[in-house]
């Protein structure tokens, strides 16, 4: 059998992990189109293609963060406070590029449920987040910046009647070095299932 060491795509998987604090530079346009094009490979019942991405860099960013913590805020949702803005700023402040990400639902479709357009989206995601590994970057998939809040979801052009908006996956050069991240051990996630009744 090959061993990890031998198999480089393997080691990759196993040592993704996500970044949240990063900076400039952002991936070039042909490593981004490459991780666009890894989202493509996701499996896809149906052949559905449910993943939306939006790019949002430049200054698109300061405007996402003005548009979404007010957004938040005009939902009443306390937990915006005065800091907490501050700390997001600053945070989006650095990162290089944003992707939005949303499922687009297939209402006319009978036969693909919903929630396994969900999750091929979700799996396009992975392959991005993948990509980014493997290309030298870090990633972070959040939920935060008013993901589900509508105004924030219509504002980014993901009305809520045909999409399930997902997030927001930031995108760059890690700012600081992370040390591995300790994953379980496989074993207590995985069982045999034989027929035999025990
Ligand atoms: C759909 C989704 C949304 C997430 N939203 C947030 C978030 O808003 N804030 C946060 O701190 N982590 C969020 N996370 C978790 C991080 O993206 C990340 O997975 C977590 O910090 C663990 O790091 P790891 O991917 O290296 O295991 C989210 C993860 C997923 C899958």
């Amino acid at each position: 059998m090959t061993s990890v060491a031998e198999f480089p795509p393997i080691h990759a998987l196993h040592t993704r992990r996500s970044m949240k604090f990063l900076r400039a530079p952002a991936p070039r346009p042909e490593e981004l189109e490459q991780m666009f094009q890894a989202a493509m490979a996701a499996p896809d019942h149906g052949a559905l293609r449910p993943w939306r991405f939006k790019i949002i860099r430049g200054q698109a960013i300061g405007l996402l963060a003005d548009m979404a913590i007010d957004a938040v805020k005009r939902s009443g949702d306390k937990r915006m406070t005065p800091e907490k803005e501050k700390s997001v700023r600053e945070w989006m402040a650095g990162v290089p590029v944003f992707v939005a990400v949303a499922q687009k639902i297939a209402h006319d479709n009978t036969k693909i449920p919903e929630q396994e357009q969900l999750l091929a989206t979700g799996a396009s995601v992975m392959n991005i987040l993948n990509a980014a590994h493997m290309l030298g970057y870090g990633a972070f998939w959040s939920t935060g910046l008013g993901t589900y809040v509508e105004e924030v979801q219509e504002a980014l052009g993901f009305d809520p009647l045909d999409y399930r908006f997902l997030g927001y996956l930031a995108i760059g050069t890690p700012a600081c070095a992370v040390p591995p991240a300790q994953r379980p051990d496989f074993r207590e996630f995985v069982s045999e299932w034989t027929g035999v009744p025990a």
